[in-house]
C-alpha cells in the first residue's frame, strides 16, 4: 500500500510553522470562516490561489476548473458562487486566468481530446464572439495570448450575468468582479480592468429587471 508518507510530513511541518507563527490561528480559524474573496482561477498546478497573492487560509474561497471557465449550467461553479456571495458575503470575485493555459490551447487547435472536448467547446465559443479580433494578429502566439484575456473577460460577464450576482448588487450589496491573468514565467498578475460594479456595465439583453 503506498501511503504517500512524504506528503503526511510536509503537512505537519506546515502546520507546525504557522503555529509558531500565530499559535492560536488553527483554533480561531476553526470557529468560522469570514474571507472577503472568491477566486475562480484554472486548476493548472503552476497557478496556485492562494500563494500568489500571498493569502493564508481562511482569507479566499476558491474554485477552480480547467481554464477558469464560468458556465451557466455548472452547478459546481454556481453553487460555489452562490454560497460565497449570499452566504460568506464576499466582496470580490476574482477570475484569474493565465498565459499559456493548456485548456485555451487545446480548444485553438482542430484535434479531438474526448470527453474534455465538451469543456473546451466554451472557450470555442469565445474564440467565435472575437474572432475578427484573433485572426487580425498573425503571430500565434499573440493570439493564444489574447484568447486567454478575452477567455478572462468572458467569465466576469458569465458572473455577472448570475441572477446570484445581479440580485446582491439589487438589494444594495458592494460586490466587484474582477478579470486579472498570471504569467507562469514570472509569477506576476495582471489586472486586465474590466472590473464590474454594477448591472448597468452588463449587456442589457442579460440585466435583470
Ligand atoms: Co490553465
Amino acid at each position: 500500500m503506498k501511503t504517500l508518507k512524504d506528503l503526511f510530513e510536509k503537512n505537519k511541518k506546515w502546520a507546525r510553522k504557522i503555529t509558531e507563527a500565530d499559535p492560536d490561528f488553527f483554533a480561531r480559524l476553526s470557529k468560522q470562516q469570514n474571507p472577503e474573496y472568491l477566486w475562480i482561477g484554472c486548476s493548472d498546478s503552476r497557478v496556485p490561489a492562494n500563494e500568489i497573492v500571498d493569502m493564508l487560509p481562511g482569507e479566499m474561497l476558491v474554485h477552480r476548473n480547467i481554464a477558469n471557465l464560468v458556465i451557466h449550467t455548472d452547478i459546481n461553479c454556481l453553487s460555489v458562487i452562490q454560497y460565497a456571495v449570499e452566504v460568506l458575503k464576499v466582496k470580490h470575485i476574482i477570475v484569474c486566468g493565465h498565459y499559456g493555459c493548456g485548456g485555451i490551447k487545446a480548444a485553438m487547435d482542430n484535434c479531438e481530446h474526448g470527453l474534455i472536448d465538451n469543456w473546451l467547446r466554451n472557450i470555442k465559443d469565445v474564440y467565435r464572439y472575437h474572432q475578427t479580433q484573433i485572426d487580425s494578429l498573425n503571430d500565434e502566439k499573440e493570439k493564444f495570448d489574447l484568447l486567454c484575456e478575452l477567455n478572462v473577460c468572458e467569465q466576469v460577464s458569465n458572473i455577472c450575468h448570475t441572477t446570484i450576482v445581479q440580485n446582491a448588487w439589487k438589494s444594495g450589496r458592494e460586490l466587484a468582479i474582477h478579470g486579472w491573468i498570471y504569467r507562469i514565467q514570472d509569477g506576476i498578475l495582471k489586472d486586465l480592468n474590466v472590473c464590474t460594479t454594477s448591472p448597468e456595465a452588463i449587456s442589457e439583453t442579460h440585466r435583470i429587471k
